[in-house]
């Protein structure tokens, strides 16, 4: 009995642990690219920028407060990872791009300068991960492959769905 009381109580404990760990911290994936083409989405001659600074910042639906911030940067082929500790349900949580390695791509446009993310396990997605939407910064001069791409893509109007 007491064997089975003991062994009840550790199963309890290690439920505890893991639903805590997933409680309290979120892994936000994403990418930062470089629009070459100025036309606010990724086509197959976007440059993804490794070296971006980005930024999380979740704020309170109430008022507005900034709640919790965590920055990071992107790796190869502009990926980066963010830690979210916490659970953010009250909050309205934001990927913005904050600093662009590339002088020749660093106009920042509210189009395509940040992304939204639900924080919360109340929301009913189970994983711990999240997949943020790209987001990026404006070349100054579009590519002159440029008119090409989007000729293609006016042939191909699924493509415009990315
Ligand atoms: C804003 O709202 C949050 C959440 O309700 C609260 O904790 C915080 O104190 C508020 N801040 C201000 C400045 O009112």
């Amino acid at each position: 009995m007491a064997k089975a009381v003991a062994l009840l109580a550790l199963c309890v404990l290690a439920f505890a642990t893991i639903a805590q760990s997933h409680e309290e911290v979120f892994d936000v994936e994403g990418k930062v690219y470089c629009d070459t083409c100025r036309v606010m989405f990724p086509t197959r001659v976007t440059q993804y920028l490794e070296g971006a600074e980005v930024e999380l910042r979740c704020r309170a639906i109430e008022n507005g407060t900034v709640t919790y911030s965590v920055s990071g940067r992107s790796g190869a082929g502009g990926s980066y990872s963010l830690k979210v500790h916490g659970d953010h349900q009250d909050e309205i949580c934001d990927v913005v791009v904050v600093s662009s390695p590339d002088p020749s791509c660093n106009e920042i446009v509210s189009e395509i300068d940040s992304t939204r993310l639900c924080l919360t396990h109340n929301s009913g997605i189970e994983s711990a991960v999240r997949y943020a939407n790209p987001i990026g910064f404006v070349k100054t001069e579009a590519l002159t492959d440029c008119a090409e791409v989007l000729d293609e893509l006016s042939f191909v109007p699924i493509e415009l769905q990315h």
